[in-house]
């Protein structure tokens, strides 16, 4: 086997390097044309998830544009509740749409049991990919955090405040855990069916960690996001894998993220740089962090802020270049070239 990316495993396992890897949150979508021409072949965006050769094509188009370290499976977090029976769908321009949403405690017994089985069409993407990417760029797998699944799932949609969301976990509390506890188990089957598949990395995405105060943060979401980390660690076949959690402005603090069993934190645009470096050096790789908005400037602010974020991180073991959350789907695609050949061009 070629010897996966110089880079991109290195920084997981801590090395420093010249110049940092760099891949993006959501490097494959609708800011770039060639996603929206395979897109608009496709009424239901879960109906282009679940066709493994197109979504094989979507990873490796921001691959070969930007030559990225590092290459994400192309699917969504829900694949998790439409494989429980939510029967999720994405109406244009509207986002997630749940036709089956955890209306009351009685949905969460009488939902099908999750079957791995059924998301084979995303291992069979690992599988694809795995064989079509450039042998040397690891494949990085991923789940939604059970929390972010939940929120999704009890609310029917996407929303401002999640208020269903919050109402239920308030007036259903140990219903709520016992949702949280069978989706911990199915992210875990799931990850280690995408491992099995050929990924080299998993990143867990725990989007709507803002919506809880830090003590519902750590009972509600971060519990589950551990037992996740942990069977993956004790299962022989998983083990060995490399993790990343990345949440989206949690409310506790850094130090909770000093996780066992994790590789790397994925720091959300808000974490200054120099606190995440004192409480992670030495035991975590980081990953991030720059404001996705950025890329909205001129080439010059851009460039700027790179170098700045690049000496922040000059010396410490396991550096990763990265957004501080997804890119937007107004982002000019020739901003990320300059983004990524100013990295490249510190380092060399
Ligand atoms: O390169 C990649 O990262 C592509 C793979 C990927 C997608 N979604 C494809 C997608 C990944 C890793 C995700 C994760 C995801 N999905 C998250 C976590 C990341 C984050 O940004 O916090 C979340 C919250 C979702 C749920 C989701 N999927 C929403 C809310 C939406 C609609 C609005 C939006 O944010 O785009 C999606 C749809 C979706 N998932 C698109 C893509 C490319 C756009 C769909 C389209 O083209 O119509």
């Amino acid at each position: 086997m070629t010897e996966l990316n110089r880079n991109f495993i290195a920084a997981l396992n801590r090395k420093t390097q010249k110049t940092p890897p760099i891949w993006i949150m959501r490097q494959a979508g609708r800011y770039l044309p060639e996603y929206r021409k395979v897109r608009s072949n496709f009424k239901n965006f879960l109906d282009m998830c679940k066709t493994p050769e197109i979504c094989c094509e979507l990873v490796l188009q921001p691959i070969e544009r930007y030559d990225f370290d590092a290459a994400i499976i192309f699917s969504d977090i829900l694949t998790i509740p439409d494989a429980l029976g939510l029967g999720v769908s994405f109406l244009e321009g509207k986002g997630p749409i749940f036709s089956n949403p955890i209306k009351r405690p009685e949905d969460i017994s009488n939902m099908a049991n999750f079957n791995p089985d059924s998301l084979d069409y995303v291992y069979k993407t690992a599988e694809l990919t795995r064989k079509e990417l450039n042998p040397s760029i690891p494949l990085i797998g991923f789940a939604g955090s059970p929390w972010t699944l939940a929120a999704y799932s009890i609310e029917g949609s996407s929303s401002k405040n999640f208020d269903l969301t919050k109402s239920f976990i308030e007036n259903h509390s140990d219903d709520a855990h016992k949702f949280l506890d069978i989706l911990a188990d199915a992210c875990f089957e799931y990850l280690k069916r995408q491992i099995i598949s050929g990924v080299d990395a998993i990143q867990i995405f725990d989007s709507w960690a803002n919506l809880l105060s830090e003590e519902q943060y750590l009972e509600y979401s971060l519990k589950y996001i551990k037992k996740i980390l942990k069977k993956l660690s004790e299962d022989p076949i998983t083990s060995k894998t490399p993790t990343i959690v990345f949440a989206r402005d949690p409310k506790c603090t850094l130090n909770e993220f000093k996780l066992d069993n994790l590789s790397c934190y994925g720091m959300f645009t808000s974490i200054d740089p120099r606190s995440a470096i004192s409480v992670f050096e030495g035991t975590h790789a980081l990953q991030g962090n720059l404001d996705p908005k950025i890329l909205l400037e001129e080439d010059s602010v851009i460039k700027e802020s790179v170098l700045k974020m690049l000496s922040e991180f000059k010396d410490f073991p396991g550096y990763i270049f990265n957004l501080g959350h997804g890119i937007t789907p107004d982002i000019n695609p020739d901003k990320v070239k300059v983004l990524v050949e100013a990295i490249r061009e510190a380092g060399s």
